[in-house]
């Protein structure tokens, strides 16, 4: 038996980049990674090619995260681990989103976060058991001109996932955020900007940091959060 031992892992907007990445490495872990993503095309493909259960889910269609997470669980039984990985980028002066956009990366980032986490964590914590990371940012440890929605949006989940951290761990959920800084991904591309990635991680090795936070059970209570389980009494 090793420390993944089939557990059930969810991984929103794996379809590209980090959360394709992620998927192998849990599979490869002896994870039972769970792809989902808001293409069903691309979902049917990518996990008939990594051979993984494969769901079609929009993080921004709150009907669909109840219905679809029930479904995993009738599936494949309860839902272990939770990756809140699926995001989209907005760059550009304030004045010059139309409201579509913002609606479309606060509904994606941020109100997808929390309502998959709102989903799965009831049953995580009566079985006290369970992990949740959430894809955050360097975005959010710092204020800079041309990001003020993607900012905002994880700014929003920086907040949110620390506050869980303090309620779930009493409860035996760990809650944790993961802030990389660029990843070689399509997120740029995707949003129609040109950006140079020369010095940026590859959605491989940030794929392999979410897989250690997943897997080493003692993480975030000492290391990540720089509190101890005696500070959430
Ligand atoms: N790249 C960076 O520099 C960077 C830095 C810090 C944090 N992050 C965060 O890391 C996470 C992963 O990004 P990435 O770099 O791997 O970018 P990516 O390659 O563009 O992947 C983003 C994924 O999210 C999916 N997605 C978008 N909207 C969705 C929705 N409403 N419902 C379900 N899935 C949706 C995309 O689906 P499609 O395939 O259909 O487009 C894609 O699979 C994001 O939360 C991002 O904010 C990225």
């Amino acid at each position: 038996m090793t420390v993944a031992d089939n557990k059930t892992v969810v991984v929103t907007g794996a379809t590209s980049g980090i959360g394709l990445a992620l998927i192998s490495q849990l599979r490869d872990a002896g994870y039972v990674p769970i792809l989902t993503g808001r293409n069903a095309d691309k979902v049917t493909a990518l996990a008939a090619s990594h051979k993984v259960p494969g769901y079609c889910l929009d993080v921004a269609d709150a009907q669909a995260i109840a219905s679809v997470t029930a479904q995993i669980e009738a599936d494949h039984g309860p839902i272990w681990g939770l990756v809140n990985n699926a995001g989209i980028w907005l760059e550009g002066e304030f004045t010059d989103y139309s409201a579509k956009e913002i609606k479309s990366v606060m509904d994606t980032n941020t109100l997808g976060t929390i309502m998959m986490t709102h989903a799965v964590l009831p049953a995580m914590q009566s079985r006290g058991s369970g992990t949740i990371i959430n894809l955050v940012s360097t975005g959010a440890l710092y204020t800079r001109k041309m990001i003020s929605i993607y900012a905002a949006s994880k700014w929003a989940i920086r907040g949110f996932t620390g506050c869980l951290e303090a309620e779930c761990a009493p409860k035996g959920v760990r809650v944790m955020g993961f802030y990389p800084g660029k990843v070689n991904s399509a997120m740029y591309e995707t949003a129609g900007i040109e950006r140079n990635l020369d010095v940026a991680m590859t959605p491989e090795q940030a794929a392999a940091m979410i897989v250690t936070m997943l897997s080493d059970e003692t993480m975030v209570w000492g290391q990540v959060s720089g509190r101890s389980i005696e500070d959430y009494g």
